[in-house]
Parts: structure tokens; sequence; C-alpha cells
């Protein structure tokens, strides 16, 4: 061989070796490292008893009490996570049982899948599937699937420490709401982008089936896509959950967060994700009377045990690649 072919031969064996790497990311090629259904869900977050960061009218309660009153609930094809929809609650006690779970992992480049059935709905909700890095703002917050009050669309949102912007103008389906990601100037709303499609949020992601919600999250951006049941559109990679996905097949973002005004490695630590659901508190409980929701926030919640039977999250799988 000569030499040229010699190097040739390396460089080709090399790449051969970084494709077959379990887990190595090569490109915008990830392969499967978490696969999450059913009960695995327990084993892979915790159950945070803690209380709301965001003022809710809720209580987030521990694993051992969630499984008693049946708020979590795991099966093959299903993990369900609710709020009680059985309690009058005193008005001078705690808020509405709920839960709130944390991965035990973090992140750093990745992509997630969400195959989610069903999501939570209903005046004074405010559920949230998101990732948060190390002490706030610094490490960064990605919201994915976000609202209150059952006001769609679903909107995605960074959340940063200062030095972190995005153009208005950038490829993506969404539309932006905000470009300052900035928490302490922006009064903590960051930079939001409503996804174009009344099926990403709410009950009627729930009317048709739900759907599939995915992060990227790289050194050099963020991007959120969604694809509604149903609605065509979704690669045949994210809705079998395939051992490798190639993220460049999957068209245009609903959300795309580029590094040009913000040095995303620096802004973004590596991200634990959480999914939790309160009530009322500093975004749906101010929000509340302008979403057409009757009374009073707390008292609704206080009062209404029934008027949360849908505030639940059905989970078919989550699929973590790296
Ligand atoms: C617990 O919740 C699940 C999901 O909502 C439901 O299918 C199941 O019947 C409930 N179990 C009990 C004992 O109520
Ligand atoms: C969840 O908790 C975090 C703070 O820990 C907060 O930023 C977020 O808005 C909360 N959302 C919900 C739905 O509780
Ligand atoms: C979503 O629904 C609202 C209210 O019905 C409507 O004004 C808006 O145009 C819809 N947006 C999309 C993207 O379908």
């Amino acid at each position: 061989m000569t030499g040229a072919s010699l190097l040739s031969w390396g460089i080709l064996t090399i790449l051969l070796v970084l494709s077959y790497l379990p887990g190595g990311a090569l490109g915008d090629t990830y392969g499967l490292t978490d696969s999450i259904s059913g009960s695995s869900f327990l084993s892979t977050f915790s159950h945070e008893a803690i209380p709301d960061p965001t003022h809710g009218r809720v209580k987030y309660v521990d694993q051992a009490t969630a499984q008693r009153l049946n708020l979590t609930y795991a099966s093959g094809k299903h993990f369900i996570i609710r709020a009680d929809h059985t309690t009058v609650l005193d008005p001078n006690g705690a808020g509405r049982d709920s839960v709130r779970l944390q991965s035990l992992t973090q992140y750093n480049t990745h992509v997630a899948v969400f195959n989610i059935n069903h999501m939570p709905q209903g005046c004074g909700t405010w559920p949230a599937v998101w990732e948060v890095g190390a002490n706030w703002p610094n490490g960064g917050e990605i919201d994915i699937l976000e609202g209150v009050n059952d006001v769609s669309p679903n909107q995605v949102t960074l959340h940063t420490a200062a030095g972190c912007s995005v153009p208005a103008q950038r490829f993506m389906t969404g539309t932006s709401t905000g470009t300052d990601c900035n928490v302490a100037t922006t009064g903590n709303a960051g930079c939001g982008v409503k996804v174009n499609d009344n099926r990403s949020y709410g009950s009627a992601f729930n009317s048709n089936g739900g759907g599939w919600y995915a992060i990227e999250k790289t050194d050099d951006f963020v991007k959120i896509w969604f694809w509604p049941r149903n609605g065509g559109g979704v690669p045949g990679e994210v809705s079998s959950g395939s051992d490798s996905i190639d993220t460049t097949n999957w068209g245009t973002p609903s959300a795309y967060f580029p590094n040009a005004q913000c040095n995303v490695a620096s802004h973004f630590s590596p991200q634990n994700i959480i999914i939790n659901l309160t009530f009322c508190g500093d975004w749906a409980g101010s929000a509340y009377s302008g979403s057409g929701c009757p009374g009073s926030c707390v008292d609704y919640v206080n009062n209404n045990p029934s008027a949360f039977k849908n505030a639940y999250f059905d989970f078919a799988w989550l699929k973590i690649y790296q």
C-alpha cells in the first residue's frame, strides 16, 4: 500500500470505530443510552417533596405517598403522574397534592424524545417538562413543554444568566415572544417561542392523542420539535424509538436557539430533566382571569377537586440519546 492509501485506511478505521462507540455522538447522529417506560421511570427519576419555588397552590409529595394515593402509577405502557382530584382543601392548609420528578442523571450534549399520551389540562394548572442546570440561572433552564390554564399553544423558553440572547429571525416554525434570555432583565420571562400548532398543549393536545416532544442540546444550540399524534411529519426513527437517530433528517424545529448571541456551552451546564405540575403561583395565578377561568385561582383549586381529574401526565416512554 502507498502511504496515502494507508492513511485513508487509517481514517476509515477511526471513523468506523467512532460510529460504533455506544452513545458516541458523531455529527448529528446519536445512539440510544436510556430507554425509560412504565416502572423504569421510578428508578431513573426521584420524587421531590419540596416547596414549590414558584409559589403554587401545591404540595409535592414523596414517592411512597404518591404511590399510596395512586398519584404515581406505572404499568407496561403507561407512566402516570397526577394531582389529587378528590379532596376539598382547607384554605388555611397545604396546597393540592401533586408530583414533581427530577432525573437522577444529568445530560450534556443529548437528544431526549418524550412520547406523551396525555398532559395536565384545566384552569389553574401549570404543568411543565423542562431541564435545568446547576446553580440557577447560571446553569440555564430549558422549558420544553410548559403553559398555564389550558391555554394553547405550548411555549418553549430559555432562562439564563446575563449575556445570552437570540436573533428575532431564525430558522424555526414557532413564533418568538422575546429575544433576551436573561432572567434578571426580563422579570424571569426569558426568551420564549410559541409552537405553531394548537395541538401542542392542553386539551387540544389530549383530544388529539398527544404526540412527541424532542430536545436536542449541544454546545452550539438548543432545538425543540413537536409532532402531533397522527399529524404526519413525525420521523419514523422518532415514533419507533429507534436505537440510533440523525437529527439532520428531522426538519425545521419548532423552536431554535442558536449560539449567534449566546455562548450556549457556557450558559448551559449538564441538565437534569424535571417534570412537575403546580397550580396558580407566579404564572398560572397571574394569568388566571385573562385565561377565561372562573373566580379566583386559589379558591378554584381549593374547592373543585373534580376539575383536576384530567390534570395528569401519561408518558408512553422517554428515550435519551447521546
Ligand atoms: C391508579 O391509577 C391508574 C391510572 O390512572 C388506574 O388505571 C388505576 O385503576 C388506579 N388504581 C386504583 C387502585 O385506583
Ligand atoms: C416547576 O418548578 C420550577 C422551579 O423548581 C419552576 O421554575 C417551574 O416553573 C415549575 N413549574 C411547575 C409547573 O411547577
Ligand atoms: C390557536 O387557537 C387560537 C384560538 O382559537 C387561534 O386564534 C389561533 O390562530 C390558533 N393558532 C394556531 C397556530 O392554530
